[in-house]
């Protein structure tokens, strides 16, 4: 199926077919989405990861000790892991034959705005899950979701951020957000949908899984399991 354009961008570098910069997500740093998967997931498990980018949470598994797939649609982001196995697919249509004991949706690409993408992704983690396996979702908290305002948006690695606009429409946001580093600067427009409790729920339960309970007090992160 492939994904919707939903991100464009400028900056240096190769860019993924939804518009991330390659250059820019090698350069940021973890943010303790390993320790998230950890907290669930016994070490030495297998985790799919999906939408991997250049492995900045696959390295940061696999230094847990766990054995990682990563699965992109961009070659450009996959030739930058080591000690994964990679995959160069669309998640949609992923259908590898086995399951994990992990499948990671981070990246709120939960948060994509179209209910028939989201619908094809739960569907890739629904079909890739061992019985008694997690499906670990990160989307935007929904509690902040309209309270974003332009402005600085936090510093890593030292890469600022700042949102240059956010519109909201409906149950939609389009964001620019601009990412300066020493040598160089990025800009990503996105579009993203709220998804609140309900809707995660209903989500999870057409694609054959259910909410087991929430890993952070935000409620960002969510740990499904096979219905
Ligand atoms: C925002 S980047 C995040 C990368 C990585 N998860 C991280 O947090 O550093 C999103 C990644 O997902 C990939 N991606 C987005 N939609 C995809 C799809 N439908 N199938 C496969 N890969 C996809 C993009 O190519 C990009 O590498």
């Amino acid at each position: 199926m492939g994904s919707s354009i939903r991100f464009t961008g400028t900056g240096p570098g190769a860019r993924t077919q939804d518009g991330c910069s390659v250059e820019l997500y090698r350069r940021l740093p973890a943010d303790g989405e390993a320790e998230t998967v950890a907290a669930v997931v016994p070490a030495g498990g297998t985790v799919l990861e999906l939408g991997s980018g250049p492995g900045r949470v696959t390295h940061a598994l696999i230094a847990l000790g766990y054995a990682v797939t990563a699965v992109d649609n961009s070659a450009e982001m996959l030739a930058h892991i080591r000690g994964a196995e990679t995959m160069l697919a669309d998640i949609e249509d992923l259908d590898l034959g086995r399951t994990f004991d992990a499948v990671l949706l981070a990246s709120t690409l939960i948060n994509f705005p179209e209910a028939r993408t989201r619908a094809a992704l739960l569907a890739a983690c629904r079909r890739h899950v061992a019985p008694g396996g997690a499906v670990l979702i990160e989307r935007r908290n929904p509690a902040t979701f309209f309270a974003l305002q332009p402005g600085p948006a936090g510093e890593e690695a030292g890469i600022r951020h700042i949102i240059d606009s956010v519109r909201h429409e409906g149950r939609l946001s389009h964001i620019t957000l601009r990412s300066e580093a020493a040598d160089a600067a990025w800009t990503q427009s996105y579009t993203c949908e709220l998804i609140d409790d309900a809707q995660l729920a209903e989500a999870l339960a057409d694609a054959g899984l259910r909410l087991d309970r929430w890993l952070d007090p935000p409620r960002r992160w969510s740990l499904a399991v096979l219905a």
